[in-house]
């Protein structure tokens, strides 16, 4: 049986058995519905609790994380008990080390595969493009990862997260939206909902502040019949990543810490950095964000201008939503024939450090 591949996102978890240049057949909410007793309740009351397992790309609660891959694995993919198979993980930048250890300790004590490896989502999501090389930007629900790649190595040093991603302007919209609705309520999964369908990015600075005067309002009925009137509240959310000031946040915009963050690689490497470029995660999918980036970036004060990767056409058409697990795909095919993954020889021989001598 060929080896699964997991990218645990904060939002949504991909996952199926490898298979290069396609979509992964499992995505789904990572966040939970458990029942949980409660103990303030009359004895024996169950109330339902949501649980995350992953906040800002990192496994938050191992438990929940548990009852997640079970799911995935046992009920979804078909693993059976007793005759479990390979698995590669995606790992978010910067992964502590004990989270790794803790991952591959999972892995092999509960759920007792036959073999594991875990590989950096900012390399993966350049193999799923054809590329060793390169810069990611990755802007998904919790965080945005900017790694540049050289020879399949992420320069950490060079590399910088920003605490801003989906979830941020979720909340931002929400806050938005309830000054111009005041008397609408909505519920979170409303927002995100409406978030994905109009939030945009306008072609530069001077367009977003023209677009008061200019937008169109738009009417949207809620599934509850609510009607809610958006204006440039979708306009603000996309401005966000270029302006972080609006969330209150002190950073510079993403084409600045793009810039920043190669000028701290080797300058042998910039041209090549810079020049494949390359936007993945869901929030990248935002209308007019490509666009306004590639603006941004050609107004930039560096020597070189970063331009961004296209796609091969072979690949599925939503590769930038879906392109860590892309990667993991193609390396799954390499690494498991190859034996360069960590066996369960290994892994009792040596225990979960075995992961950082055999990944990476
Ligand atoms: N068209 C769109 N416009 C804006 N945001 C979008 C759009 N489509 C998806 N998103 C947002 O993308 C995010 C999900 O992206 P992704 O799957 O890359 O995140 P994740 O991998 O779960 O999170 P992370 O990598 O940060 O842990 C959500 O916040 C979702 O609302
Ligand atoms: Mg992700």
């Amino acid at each position: 049986m060929d080896a699964v591949v997991v990218d645990a996102g904060s939002k949504l978890l991909k996952a199926g058995i490898a298979a290069p240049d396609q979509a992964p057949p499992l995505v789904m909410p990572s966040k939970m519905k458990v029942d949980v007793e409660d103990q303030e309740l009359a004895d024996g009351a169950v109330v339902e609790e949501v649980v995350q397992p992953v906040v800002r790309g990192f496994v938050k609660d191992w438990d929940a994380m548990e009852d997640l891959l079970n799911y995935v694995l046992y009920r979804n993919i078909g693993w059976e008990i007793g005759d479990e198979g390979q698995i590669l993980f995606t790992e978010p930048l910067f992964t502590p080390k004990t989270l790794r250890e803790q991952l591959v300790q999972l892995m092999f004590e509960k759920f007792n595969v036959s073999g594991f490896y875990a590989s950096e989502q900012a390399v993966l999501s350049l193999y799923a493009v054809g590329r060793i090389s390169g810069c990611t930007v990755d802007i998904g629900h919790g965080k945005i990862d900017i790694a540049p790649v050289c020879e399949g190595a992420v320069q950490h040093i060079a590399s910088k997260r920003l605490e801003i991603g989906g979830v941020d302007l979720t909340n931002l919209f929400a806050q938005e939206l309830k000054k111009s609705n005041p008397s609408v309520n909505l519920d979170v999964s409303d927002v995100e909902r409406l978030k994905e369908q109009y939030a945009c990015c306008a072609e530069d600075q001077l367009a977003f502040e023209a677009i008061g005067s200019s937008c169109q309002p738009e009417k949207h009925t809620l599934p509850d019949g609510q009607v809610i009137t958006i204006e440039k509240e979708g306009y603000i959310v996309g401005e966000a990543l270029f302006q972080p000031c609006i969330l209150g946040l002190e950073d510079y915009g993403i084409v600045h810490q793009l810039v920043t963050s190669v000028s701290n690689v080797s300058s042998e490497y910039h041209r090549q950095l810079l020049e494949n470029t390359m936007l993945c995660g869901g929030t990248a999918s935002m209308t007019g964000f490509e666009d306004r980036f590639q603006r941004e970036a050609n107004l930039s004060a560096s020597a070189i201008c970063p331009s961004l990767v296209k796609p091969p056409e072979y690949m599925p058409e939503n590769l930038a939503r879906y392109s860590a697990w892309l990667g993991g795909a193609i390396l799954a095919k390499v690494v498991f024939p190859q034996n360069q993954h960590v066996t369960k020889g290994e892994y009792d021989e040596t225990g979960p450090s075995i992961v950082h001598k055999k990944c990476f």
